[in-house]
């Protein structure tokens, strides 16, 4: 926001325009009942202009709103708003036509430019009010558990009565955890997507980057060794117009030249463990020969395999390398071995032992850390990667199946290449092998609130002439997950690409945690009526913007009630008090309205650590979910994985690097839930004998049964620094307890000091009595299996 200027409406509301930045030809909107709460803002779009600066607002008697703002060759530019939204086509002006408004004020003492408007003793009382509320609610939200000792200094001998009433049920959800995938922190490539090869297309460019990187070019992560060889990046002719790049070699001296790729972070290999190997080759001049491919390390190879010599024209080759050896940073050779020029593109090793074995699939531990958590549904491809750094970044998910030199390569807005790869169909299809929901989501019509691409910076919206064409590919992707294999033509492609019956496709979520401005509201309600027209038993999941509470939050809900929104997914990164002061969040939601999924939550702590603090925050989070499980539907810890030295965002829930996954203590959390979640929450009550503020905002109880299984699971949060002595009444599940009085049950228990980062869930058999008692630890997270 630069360079504000307000003004007051002839019915008291006030209106604001600011200057975004210095190239875009947008300027921001909002407006204000109380200048407290603020509406989300849109950006005209100016025509003709090549900068909004410092724009000034003026309204005559009528309400009629006059913008005036200097571009930057100092001109000067008139537009009008009966609505505040729509705007007229700028009009140049006289430079002496732009209003001065800045006066100078005395300030606390120092002396201020801005503007000075008279307002009523309540508007000042409301805003004073509004600022120290604000200051009480960020000093509980600040804190944490490394003040404990101070904060519970003297607290007595703490006693906990938990009670259990099996009698007073409730049907919850039976899908409350989740997982949501985004590439992020090179989640995808050089993650969870098995291809061992970085740049395999040739497409890597300067823009994927912004220019951060120099060396980030068509040629990454490829070097040319031995001697009379040349190489260079060519376009014409490519394999496919979506990839244009590809490499062209010029051998001189037979076998004296080869590419070499260097992986991510190097390409790791087990003895005995067989790899796939492809490459798009044509023969462009000379003699030519066959292509030999090895994997080599300090020299020496490890795998080698010789392929045919390339024909004129392109075609696909392949050929099976079986390691000889272990090798943890070997890179991928190819040597052409006759002579002349030699065009390679796609050039790609992928482990067989890939997750069920799936080709062009997923990592086997990675995907099976995922499989692990039991997840009961899966969103994607994002989070911001879903709506893009800019209107031209929106993933679109046609460009994500069908061959992989037809898919279609894009920079991630987290400052790297997404090769899509990993793309719809494998996303789906790794739903369906866990066993999970997929639920994808697509862009509201608008992208990243947060663009700062080209054009269209911040939030901009497809033009309106274009989003009916927007509107048709989202229904296209619920007939290509659905669509019969023979009737439909997306579902024709579908069945051609490998998976004759339907997905089941039961999801689909529009939007990501967006501005809810007018220029959102128009596309997001075209695309979910359009989708529940013609798909009415779709569940579709709008969204309130990215915060627990505010202007996008409450435009979002307004939205989701006045429209009957199925479902709405909520987002907040949180201070550890946040969530112990939050723990009825979700208490007072309408039972009747739209379902709750909260799509990304963490708890977030100075450093950004993954730590007992952190996971027992998310795990207070999950009882209070569990508790509210008749409104809320979904949640999902945000993001998902994170490799090492790769990464643009912490906390994440589960760490790897080429060798190994390292799950975090809030994976355990997470698994924990997902394996040990039921469909009926039975009432459960926890008093604890000190009132100070803060001890029983550290305490929960939840209780859940699977009525599939009748297992009943209670779970325990402990986030204060001491044990607290439970005493369980249980009496109420008296079918558990045979004529002894006892139960056989299974005890989980997660704890830890404060900051542990390591710390692992315990198992032991206990028996558990109608009368029990059991001592939640410090810093602990107990689940009782009954
Ligand atoms: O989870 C990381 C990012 O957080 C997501 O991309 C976005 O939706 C949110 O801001």
């Amino acid at each position: 926001m630069y360079n504000p200027n307000l003004t007051r409406m002839p019915d008291g509301t006030w209106c604001c325009v600011f200057q975004v930045n210095d190239h875009a030809n947008q300027f921001a909107v909002t407006r204000s009942a109380d200048l407290v709460k603020w509406q989300p803002q849109d950006y005209p779009y100016m025509e003709g202009v090549n900068s909004c600066l410092a724009p000034v607002l003026s309204c005559d008697a009528a309400g009629v709103c006059k913008v005036s703002f200097k571009t930057r060759d100092g001109s000067v530019y008139e537009t009008a708003s009966r609505d505040f939204y729509h705007f007229s086509k700028p009009r140049e002006v006289a430079v002496s036509a732009y209003p001065s408004v800045t006066e100078q004020a005395l300030v606390d003492g120092q002396t201020v430019n801005g503007q000075v408007f008279k307002v009523t003793y309540v508007e000042v009382e409301h805003m004073v009010q509004v600022a120290e509320s604000a200051v009480y609610q960020a000093m509980l939200n600040g804190e944490l558990a490394r003040d404990d000792e101070a904060r519970f200094d003297g607290l007595p001998l703490l006693e906990a009565t938990i009670s259990i009433e099996a009698g007073k049920t409730k049907k919850i959800s039976d899908k409350l955890i989740g997982i949501f995938f985004e590439d992020i922190n090179y989640a995808a490539d050089g993650g969870l997507y098995a291809e061992l090869v970085q740049n395999r297309d040739f497409e890597y460019s300067e823009a994927d980057v912004k220019g951060r990187n120099k060396e980030w070019k068509a040629d990454f992560a490829w070097t040319l060794e031995g001697k009379g060889g040349t190489w260079e990046i060519r376009t014409s002719e490519p394999v496919h117009e979506n990839n244009p790049n590809y490499a062209v070699v010029d051998v001189g001296q037979p076998e004296q030249v080869a590419l070499l790729n260097e992986g991510f972070d190097g390409i790791c290999v087990r003895k005995g463990e067989k790899y796939d190997f492809s490459v798009f080759a044509k023969q462009l001049e000379g003699k030519g020969g066959k292509i030999r491919v090895s994997l080599v390390q300090d020299g020496r190879a490890v795998a080698r395999a010789v392929l045919a010599a390339p024909a004129p024209g392109w075609k696909k080759m392949s050929a099976v390398l079986k390691a000889r050896a272990d090798a943890d940073h070997a890179s991928l050779k190819v040597e052409p071995l006759g002579t002349g020029k030699v065009a390679l593109d796609m050039i790609s090793l992928f482990p067989q032992r890939t997750f069920k074995g799936r080709k062009n699939g997923l990592r086997a531990d990675l995907a099976q850390a995922l499989a692990d958590l039991k997840p009961k549904f899966m969103r994607f491809p994002g989070g911001c990667v879903a709506h893009g750094d800019g209107l031209h970044d929106i993933y679109k998910w046609k460009e994500t199946i069908g061959p992989l030199e037809t898919r279609k390569p894009q920079r991630n807005l987290w400052g790297y290449h997404q090769t899509k790869g990993l793309g719809y169909y494998e996303f789906f299809q790794f739903c369906e092998d866990i066993g999970c929901e997929p639920l994808p989501v697509l862009a509201a019509g608008v992208c990243c609130q947060n663009s700062s691409d080209r054009g269209y910076g911040q939030q901009g919206g497809i033009p309106m002439d274009k989003m009916p064409d927007y509107v048709q590919d989202v229904l296209d992707l619920i007939e290509w997950a659905n669509g019969d294999a023979k009737t439909t033509k997306w579902g024709r492609l579908r069945a051609g690409q490998g998976h004759p019956s339907p997905f089941n496709l039961k999801y689909v979520g529009i939007g990501n945690e967006d501005l809810i401005s007018k220029t959102f509201e128009e596309r997001y309600l075209m695309i979910v009526k359009a989708v529940k027209e013609k798909y009415p038993d779709i569940v579709v999941c709008g969204t309130a913007g990215p915060w627990s509470e505010g202007s996008d939050y409450e435009a979002g809900w307004r939205l989701a009630k006045e429209n009957k929104i199925d479902m709405i997914d909520e987002h907040y990164y949180q201070t550890p008090g946040w969530f112990i002061y939050h723990q009825d969040y979700y208490d007072q939601y309408d039972r009747n309205g739209s379902k709750v999924y909260l799509g990304e939550y963490a708890a977030h702590a100075p450093g950004r650590p993954n730590n007992i603090e952190t996971a027992l925050c998310e795990a207070l989070h999950i009882c209070g979910m569990e508790r509210n499980g008749d409104v809320v539907a979904m949640s999902s810890y945000a993001p998902l994985l994170a490799k090492e030295y790769h990464t643009q965002w912490n906390p994440d829930m589960i760490y790897f690097n080429n060798k190994e996954v390292k799950p975090t203590v809030g994976y355990y959390v997470q698994r924990l839930c997902g394996n040990y979640c039921g469909d009926e929450y039975i009432e459960s009550t926890l008093a604890v004998n000190e009132d100070r503020k803060g001890v029983r905002e550290r305490l929960a109880v939840s209780t859940v049964r699977d009525s599939k299984t009748g297992k009943v699971y209670v779970k325990m949060v402990n986030l204060l620094n001491r044990p607290v002595k439970g005493k369980l009444h249980l009496s109420s599940l008296k079918d558990r307890f045979g004529e002894e009085g006892g139960a056989d049950a299974r005890l989980h228990v997660l704890t830890g000091n404060r900051d542990d980062r390591t710390a692992r869930p315990k198992e032991s058999d206990i028996k558990v009595t109608p009368e029990f008692d059991y001592e939640l630890p410090a810093y602990s997270f107990s689940l009782l299996e009954i």
